[in-house]
């Protein structure tokens, strides 16, 4: 298998991810509620968790009655996976740049993918991927940097252009360099709907009031502009 862009990185980060992720305020008083609120019915549905990291999204929906398969690059991610959700889904170490070609056509009601699809540079072969692997009407959420945030962060000179980034990362009690991909908002959207999407919710989220006692600061700055964003998106046929 092919090492994804941030393989060493997430490897690196796996133990203070998987032990800060669930409280990490960027995470679980921004993201995870924008997200989650995009969900239909989980309750005895099939969902790919694909780029599980340490398994927040797969033990939460394992917990709602969701039948869940697991997917990371990072085999030490998807091992903190494992002992979260305690072996109760299904697991594969894979890289979605590869294509899923292990899993059946039609096979899951529901794609979940949280802060992953950054990470894979021609996301519309990645979002045909889906598709095939989605039943009709299945739903696909994901979350990612907002192009916006991302455009203005690493001062980029093309908006237009997909391109590499990086950036270090301090936030998890080391300095580990983490690089991904930058797609502007036509290019995701477009990548959705050439390949049969229909894209119902776009979320520009804002965080929730328990973010505020972590920081004004930062709270008061994602009140005014977005870091992430959500989207829903339906197979149609
Ligand atoms: C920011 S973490 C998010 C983890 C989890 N979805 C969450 O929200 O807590 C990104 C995850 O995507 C995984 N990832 C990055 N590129 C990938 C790829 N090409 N294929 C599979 N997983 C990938 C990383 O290893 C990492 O675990």
């Amino acid at each position: 298998m092919k090492h994804s862009i941030s393989n060493d990185a997430y490897d690196e980060l796996a133990d203070a991810y998987s032990a800060q992720a669930d409280t990490k305020p960027h995470n679980a008083y921004y993201e995870r509620p924008a997200t989650m609120s995009l969900l239909d019915e989980v309750d005895g549905r099939k969902i790919l968790d694909a780029g599980c990291g340490p398994g927040i999204y797969s033990k939460w929906l394992l917990d709602r009655g969701a039948k869940v398969v697991s997917i990371d690059a990072s085999e030490k991610m998807l091992s903190h996976a494992r002992k979260r959700t305690e072996n109760q889904g299904v697991y594969y170490h894979a890289n979605m740049e590869e294509g899923l070609p292990f899993l059946d056509n039609s096979s899951f009601d529901g794609i979940l993918s949280t802060l992953a699809v950054g990470y894979v540079r021609d996301q519309k072969a990645l979002f045909a991927e889906f598709h095939r692997l989605l039943r009709k009407g299945g739903w696909f959420v994901f979350s990612t940097d907002h192009p916006f945030s991302s455009y203005r962060y690493f001062k980029l000179e093309n908006y237009f252009e997909t391109q590499e980034i990086s950036c270090y990362w301090t936030g998890f009690g080391k300095k580990v360099l983490m690089p991904g991909y930058y797609h502007s908002l036509g290019t995701i959207c477009e990548a959705l709907s050439k390949n049969g999407f229909l894209i119902e919710t776009v979320l520009e989220p804002k965080p929730t009031e328990d973010f505020r006692a972590f920081s004004l600061e930062k709270y008061e700055s994602l009140m005014k502009f977005p870091q992430f964003m959500c989207i829903k998106a339906r197979k149609l046929a």
